[in-house]
């Protein structure tokens, strides 16, 4: 447990004062930036490969001064470090909170006393010495999968990965396939499967080979509905398929015992409830409780990532969350690009009535990442009390959302450009693109023979950042001629606060710094609100209820009865529309 109970922010001098400018605040980004010539280079920040421009954001020196003292006060730095070192700062669970030592390396890669050493313990257990071990075994299994030494029953070796998880088990997995796919190699494919409705195990498995095909089952408790029907699923879909064409005997216990062995490996906390299913405990990976599902992405449930991009790029994927936790550990306050970002996102949603942050990905293998960090933050951070159980004194959280760019322009930008809600958005690029593509004929007009489409694309990124800012004035749109009625309509307000974020290129450690900087943003909003951002008991009551209804949409009369109006009258609807 946390020595202290969690500060009450809105009592702190910097709370009051930040309140008092936010009162009647006109923030003014095009005078900003006339006034101030250093503004672009003060507010640009580097973390490890990331440069972060905050120069677009509704701040002031005065306001991030005060924002800074609020992270003083709420002991962000410390905090972090009571983390790392293994305290139960989920006091709900009581449990240490180390996502952070699934990253680092093997030395322990401490460069500080600060840092825990290699081979510290937390609750009497080696953590560096379990972490390893376990990769070095998913490395191993990864190695035999891709080499075709692993092969399925058949002798065949694997093609597809299906990875059957839900939330951290999933998101995680799925997210860093898509945005890596350029390192996965050649003659694998994964595919991920996490939705109870049947369809998606229906369309996933559609068109595999059985003889070729290795499940995943993804699962930190090994108890969850969704994750555990899929694949009862599809272990009924492989026996099914493999006799179906004569690959195993039909009806043979024994050999549908040997071909699960070959095609299903599970990654679990719970190893007791894995043997249970029937999946070798050889092929199951281990993790700890104190592994948040939705900070598991580079622990074992990482399985399918390593296999596809191979241990080298997992590894490299690893050593790019550390560096941001090193950042993280390490920098001063007014320097560090998570605790910045998070104290921006308390300043736009506590002081400025923001109550969404779009996450704007130019960068199209970043497609899943928006979906991703909703778990991260709204999980994390949807909270309504305090760590010590009392309620928070202050707003909570932010409605996470977003999609790659450009797509985003032709779709919703409309809204973050003219509408009447404060959106701070996120843009996130990298310079060098997967694929070089050049637009041979260009279209005569705008776009020149043999451009480059990357340039185009990130034209589009830059081009956003500014129109959010400084806007068009009426003058400006009277100067093109534009008819007074129409005028307002073409104004932009500007002030529309945004982040750059630029890095070099997709890579593995990239992409493990981009997670890591949006775990540690949370982190540091968690902090201020006083909440722990590490439990997530909000989920628990839906699942529970769906378990006790699910009798009465299966047709029992009794189960019906005693369900409230409304749900009864719902479920007699549904069973009057299916036709059975
Ligand atoms: O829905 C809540 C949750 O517990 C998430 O936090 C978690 O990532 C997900 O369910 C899946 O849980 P598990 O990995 O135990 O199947």
């Amino acid at each position: 447990m946390p020595e202290s109970a969690p500060i009450d922010p809105t009592a702190t001098d910097a709370w009051k004062a930040l309140d008092g400018i936010a009162s009647g605040f006109t923030p003014d980004l095009s005078g900003w930036f006339a006034a101030e010539g250093d503004r672009a280079e003060r507010y640009t920040f580097q973390a490890a490969d990331l440069t972060v421009d905050l120069s677009k954001n509704l701040l002031t020196d005065e306001i991030l001064a005060h924002l800074l003292q609020l992270a003083e006060d709420a002991g962000v730095a410390d905090r972090y470090r009571a983390m790392i070192a293994g305290e139960h700062i989920n006091v709900t669970e009581n449990r240490a909170v180390l996502h952070t030592a699934l990253r680092r390396p093997a030395s322990g890669g401490a460069t500080t006393e600060l840092e825990p050493p290699a081979g510290f313990t937390v609750d009497g257990a080696d953590i560096d010495a379990e972490v390893h071990a376990t990769l070095e075994k998913v490395y191993a299994f990864a190695d035999r999968v891709r080499s075709g030494e692993w092969t399925g029953v058949t002798g065949k070796r694997i093609e597809t990965v299906v990875n059957i998880g839900i939330g951290g088990s999933d998101l995680g997995p799925v997210m860093v396939y898509e945005a890596l796919k350029p390192y996965v190699q050649p003659g694998l494919e994964c595919r991920f499967v996490s939705n109870i409705d049947p369809s998606d195990i229906y369309e996933k498995t559609a068109g595999l080979d059985p003889e070729t095909t290795l499940f995943i089952v993804a699962s930190k408790t090994f108890g969850t509905l969704e994750t555990l029907t899929n694949a009862r699923l599809a272990r009924e879909w492989l026996w099914e398929q493999l006799e179906a064409s004569g690959a195993i005997a039909a009806g043979d216990d024994d050999a549908r015992t040997s071909a699960v062995a070959k095609h299903f490996v599970a990654v679990s906390t719970a190893l007791d409830k894995v043997a249970a299913f029937g999946i070798d405990p050889e092929n199951a990976f281990g993790f700890w409780d104190w592994v948040g599902g939705r900070y598991s992405v580079d622990s074992a449930i990482g399985t399918s990532v390593a296999i596809a991009i191979g241990p080298d790029g997992f590894r490299e994927f690893l050593s790019g969350f550390h560096a941001l936790d090193e950042h993280m550990r390490t920098t001063p306050l007014e320097r560090n690009v998570p605790v910045l970002m998070g104290l921006l996102n308390v300043w736009y949603s506590n002081f400025l009535g923001a109550q969404s942050h779009a996450v704007l990905p130019y960068a199209h293998y970043l497609h899943r990442f928006p979906a991703y960090l909703q778990q991260l933050t709204m999980e994390s951070n949807g909270k309504s009390v305090r760590w010590d159980g009392s309620p928070v004194t202050t707003d909570t959280g932010e409605i996470f959302w977003g999609e790659p760019g450009t797509n985003g322009q032709h779709a919703f930008y409309q809204l973050i450009h003219q509408g009447t809600r404060l959106i701070p958005a996120d843009f996130i690029a990298v310079a060098d693109p997967a694929h070089p593509l050049k637009d041979a004929t260009g279209d005569g007009k705008a776009v020149q023979p043999g451009a480059d489409v990357h340039a185009l694309f990130l034209a589009n990124f830059f081009a956003q950042t500014k129109a959010l800012a400084f806007g068009k004035t009426a003058d400006e749109v009277r100067a093109e001629g534009t008819a007074e009625s129409v005028v307002p309509a073409r104004v932009f307000s500007g002030n529309r606060p945004t982040t750059s974020i630029l890095a070099p290129s997709l890579t593995p450690g990239v992409l493990g710094q981009l997670i890591a900087l949006y775990e540690h943003i949370v982190f540091t909003e968690g902090t201020i609100w006083g909440i722990d951002s590490f439990d997530q008991w909000g989920v628990e009551l839906g699942k529970q209820l769906a378990l006790e209804i699910a009798p009465a949409v299966d047709g029992d009369a009794a189960a019906l009865e005693s369900q409230d109006s409304s749900t009864k009258s719902l479920i007699a609807k549904y069973l009057e529309l299916r036709s059975r």
